[in-house]
């Protein structure tokens, strides 16, 4: 049951009024958010998406009002009209707490069935509820802010480019499959039965395409599709600010990309955003905290100890050496008070990454302990000390293996104690970081064979070009990745618009030049057309508003999200569909 409008307009938002609209005649419409009714009044929390006001009906006011006012339960939607007036008891928490709004005049919209979820912020309800609720859920203050949140953003970033030249432009979401590491999302074609779309796991080739074209600077806030497993910061169907530039080198993309970072920051969190960001490339990136997403709000990085440790005459350090590894250590500030038990989480910690043990070395106030004392002399036990600057209180932590898993295991562990000590607690500090010179190919091991890191289109950096055939594994791209608190914001790279560099490329991880025709003969023939030098690069929109709205689950900042399993609970997508469908498009179901 609900009443029509019949005429009655909205003059203001609840959220809006203040004692400067005292004696002013309004009319609000909104979700009630609780009613008190104290015998001769009664209290309404209107709410909508501006904030909440208090309503308050009488006999005295308006008796017919009063009475109605009295069949309202949560979450119905209604109108009020009457007058601000000056609040007899201000609410210092509320934004309108200084005022109410008189009752003169109710009109219930709709109604409402008792909500399976409270709206309310901070809900603390199961995500399968929320999720099935997704319309109820989206209604709490906490969750409308984020999305206020994200709406600026991209309207910042939107004039942002506009004012640097940029165009934006839309590219095909039903496409062909285009190699960037993850699972397609398949659409199947009716026209072309056993033919199949691939949803965009990015505009990736499209927007070289525009370069090619002469579009010069594109943007496109676009949807990108990738069917992998999901993390608290992957969603199988994400949102990326994408762009792409002609006559660019990094320096270009990356100084362009700063300014856009600082202007966002400052509009939306009063972030003063320092520029220029601090580089670092990947070989000190993953030697210094063993991640190519290296989280720089706190020290502990990891130190080379094999110099220093190669004589002391414990198998597994000389068996890491043989095989052409290293002893690497972290300190861990006020730890070295640590129980065994404790301990022997963090060595079942670094197991998880391949680690076969770890070594500790506790540098107390009643002396050095060490889970490999009787190995160490007291003049090598000082030269580890020395050589990692330890202080009093510091626990050591050391990995022996090779070069992957120690930097790997130590990075974890790294991020893990800065956990247990609660480092990055209520840590408000944005600390962005480029990577750069990131090795252009990575050897899989299992193929034998050399792979992009980045995509094949990627551009080798100029004095590694010559390694390209000798040495691969040696070669450094021109891509770059920006880093926010030890996550990836964004990456990109200059690409290759050289015809013989890239069939030099496609040889090196052994595509057959008829496999690159047929996997992207249409880029390769638009590059016989004088492509521009360009580059670009896209950020994950969702992670930027998860750390502009200050949250760490990427569902919170995407309005009706998949859950783990990349399921929607509320449409209940994905499901089966008719036979009739399957047929015309010639599909049968094994
Ligand atoms: P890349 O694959 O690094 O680059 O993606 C760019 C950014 O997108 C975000 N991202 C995701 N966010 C949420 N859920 C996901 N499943 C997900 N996957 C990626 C990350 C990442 O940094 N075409 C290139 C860009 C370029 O070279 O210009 C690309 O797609 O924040």
């Amino acid at each position: 049951m609900g009443e029509s409008l019949r005429g009655l307009k909205r003059t203001i938002m609840c959220g809006k009024l203040r004692e400067d609209n005292i004696d002013n005649k309004v009319t609000v419409m909104g979700w009630v958010q609780r009613k008190r009714n104290l015998g001769s009044l009664i209290f309404i929390d209107l709410r909508d998406r501006s904030g909440i006001l208090q309503v308050v009906f009488g006999e005295e006011i308006n008796k017919e009002a009063f009475l109605k006012s009295d069949g309202v339960k949560s979450e119905y939607c209604i109108a009020v009209t009457g007058t601000i007036v000056k609040r007899q008891s201000p609410n210092a928490e509320l934004p309108t707490g200084m005022v109410e709004l008189r009752g003169e005049y109710i009109k219930v919209l709709s109604e409402s069935e008792t909500p399976p979820i409270y709206i309310k912020e901070g809900l603390d309800a199961a995500e399968s509820v929320r999720l099935k609720y997704r319309y109820l859920d989206l209604r709490r203050p906490d969750i409308q802010k984020i999305f206020m949140i994200r709406h600026k953003i991209t309207k910042i970033i939107r004039n942002f480019m506009d004012e640097n030249g940029f165009l934006e432009m839309e590219t095909p979401v039903l496409g062909r499959s285009t190699p960037e590491g993850a699972r397609d999302y398949l659409v199947p074609s009716r026209n072309f039965p056993g033919n199949f779309y691939a949803l965009p796991q990015s505009p990736q080739l499209y927007k070289q395409l525009l370069m090619v074209s002469g579009y010069d600077r594109y943007f496109q806030i676009a949807k990108c599709f990738r069917d992998e497993d999901l993390r608290a910061n992957r969603q199988p169907e994400f949102t990326q600010v994408d762009m792409e530039l002609s006559f660019v080198e990094e320096d270009d993309v990356m100084e362009l990309n700063e300014r856009l970072l600082q202007s966002v920051f400052k509009e939306v969190a009063g972030v003063d955003v320092k520029l220029p960001i601090e580089r670092m490339t990947y070989k000190i990136a993953m030697e210094k905290y063993g991640s190519d997403k290296p989280d720089l709000r706190f020290g502990m990085e990891i130190n080379d100890l094999t110099d220093v440790v190669k004589n002391i005459d414990f198998k597994v350090f000389q068996n890491a050496i043989e095989n052409g590894g290293s002893i690497r250590g972290i300190k861990v500030p006020e730890s070295a008070g640590m129980g065994r038990k404790q301990i022997d989480k963090l060595v079942d910690f670094v197991k998880t990454y391949g680690a076969k043990g770890l070594v500790w070395i506790a540098n107390r106030e009643d002396g050095v302990k060490s889970s490999i004392s009787k190995f160490l002399t007291d003049e090598q036990t000082s030269g580890i000390l020395n050589k990692i600057e330890a202080k009093t209180g510091d626990l050591i932590l050391i990995v022996a293996d090779k070069n992957s898993i120690v930097l790997q295991s130590l990075g974890a562990l790294r991020l893990e104690m800065a956990k247990r000590l609660g480092i990055l607690e209520n840590n408000k500090k944005f600390r962005f970081v480029w990577v750069t010179e990131f090795p252009l190919l990575s050897y899989n091991e299992e193929e034998e064979r050399f792979e992009a890191e980045h995509h094949p289109f990627t551009m080798p950096m100029d004095e590694d070009i010559k390694y390209l055939d000798s040495d691969p594994g040696r070669v450094r791209a021109k891509a770059y990745d920006i880093v926010l608190n030890g996550e990836e914001l964004g990456g990109g790279s200059i690409r290759i618009h050289n015809t013989d560099l890239q069939e030099r490329m496609f040889k090196v991880i052994g595509i057959s030049e008829e496999k690159a025709k047929e996997k992207f003969g249409y880029l390769l023939q638009a590059f016989k057309f004088g492509p521009p030098p360009h580059g670009g690069l896209a950020y994950g929109l969702d992670r930027m508003v998860m750390f502009l709205a200050g949250t760490e689950n990427i569902k919170d900042v995407i309005a009706f999200p998949k859950n783990q399993n990349a399921f929607c609970p509320l449409t209940e997508a994905p499901n089966i569909v008719d036979k009739a469908q399957l047929d015309e498009l010639g599909i049968y179901i094994k």
